[in-house]
């Protein structure tokens, strides 16, 4: 082939990614994990200006670029202030502007709606928005249909390609119409493992040590997590529900709700006979337990153990696999079935990385 050929061959509408400005809302477990993602050679063209934890925040270059930042941020930076985060922002060249929030704080994730409309790009693993007020929600479409764009792929599987492909069924025409699953990787983890041969409180205990659960783990055995998950993909599907139209049966006996972390931890012993006697109920019937989260046809959502037969899809998962389970007009003879590692800072980090590079 000729040069004049070759040369003409290439389209002519082929643009250079654009620059990427940033600033990182939390630096724990994910936050750490997304700065070192950005350390490697596919996030050349992100440039961070700013990062924050809860108490203090950095916008120098010489100290976002210390190895060390996450740690020097816990004893020295300038105190919390959004708007020198977003000024750090509007100072720099790059065309997008992007705030990564990798909190779980409410407080935080009520400004995105603000964030999009005054031009920012937002990406997300808070899932307090999306999956919170059916208000706050309302107010983020608002922001989307303006042109905002939303990053919340780390929000449901941890980065698992659960709510693109439900986009984009949805943008083919196709409808939800019953979704079911393991939405939390710490249930699935204990679930998965108890089979009465040993204490729950036992497993937990393990679940704990290896770091697949809260601190305190009442915010997952609470299931709060998973209604908030099953809130974000029935919200994407197009059933407006409302944050109290989710049922919820928590893990955690009354009794040990309002306690101490400390506390709770040394009284974890008590959960282990009422799920015992569901267990032994189950396996009477030749079934397990699974944590699992259900939406039906007609907008019922429901978060809660459930027994399910051993040849279940549920019953055949491994460590802390995720389970989303879409059964659709399209396909209503077998759901879609999608499946794998659902928590984990760098599957998450890279999900939060994913869609900053898919913005342009
Ligand atoms: N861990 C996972 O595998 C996983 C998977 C999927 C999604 N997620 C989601 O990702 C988010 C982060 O999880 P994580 O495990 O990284 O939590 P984490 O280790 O507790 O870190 C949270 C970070 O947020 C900071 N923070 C809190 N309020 C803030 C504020 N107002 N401004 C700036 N920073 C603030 C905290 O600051 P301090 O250090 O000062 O407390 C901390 O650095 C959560 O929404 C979680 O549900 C996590």
């Amino acid at each position: 082939m000729s040069a004049v050929l070759a040369e003409a061959s290439v389209p002519k509408s082929v643009t250079a990614p654009q620059q990427v400005a940033l600033v990182l809302l939390g630096t724990g477990v994910v936050g750490g994990a997304f700065l070192k993602l950005l350390c490697t050679p596919v996030a050349k063209r992100l440039h961070l200006v700013g990062a924050a934890n809860s108490r203090k925040q950095q916008t120098e270059a010489a100290q976002l670029a210390a190895r060390d930042l996450r740690e020097r941020l816990k004893r020295e930076g300038a105190t919390r202030d959004d708007v020198a985060l977003l000024s750090a922002l509007d100072a720099h060249h790059a065309t997008l502007k992007v705030v990564v929030d990798a909190t779980a704080s409410t407080e935080l994730a009520s400004r995105h709606a603000d964030w999009l409309a005054r031009g920012y790009h937002v990406v997300t693993a808070n899932k307090s928005l999306a999956g919170g007020h059916l208000s706050g929600w309302r107010a983020l479409q608002a922001a989307r249909a303006a042109g905002g764009r939303y990053g919340d792929s780390a929000t449901v599987g941890a980065g698992l390609p659960v709510l693109s492909t439900l986009r984009r069924l949805c943008d083919c025409g196709d409808s939800l119409l019953t979704l079911e699953g393991v939405f939390s990787g710490s249930l699935s983890y204990l679930f998965n493992q108890y089979d009465g041969s040993r204490p729950f409180s036992e497993l937990l205990r393990e679940a704990r040590r290896l770091g697949y659960t809260e601190p305190d783990p009442r915010a997952d055995l609470s299931g709060e997590d998973v209604a908030r998950k099953l809130l974000i993909l029935a919200r994407n599907a197009g059933f407006a529900l409302g944050s109290d139209e989710v049922v919820v049966e928590s893990l955690v006996p009354e009794s040990l709700r309002d306690i101490s972390t400390e506390t709770f931890l040394e009284r974890l012993e008590e959960l282990d006979g009422p799920l015992a006697a569901l267990h032994d109920t189950a396996r009477a019937r030749g079934q397990v337990l699974r944590f699992l989260a259900r939406l039906n046809q007609r907008g019922r959502a429901r978060v809660g153990i459930t027994e399910v037969p051993v040849t279940h899809p549920a019953a055949r998962l491994y460590g802390t696999d995720n389970q989303f389970a879409l059964t659709t007009t399209r396909y209503h003879t077998q759901p879609l079935v999608i499946q794998g590692p659902g928590a984990g800072p760098e599957v998450t980090a890279q999900a939060l990385l994913g869609d900053i590079l898919a913005l342009g």
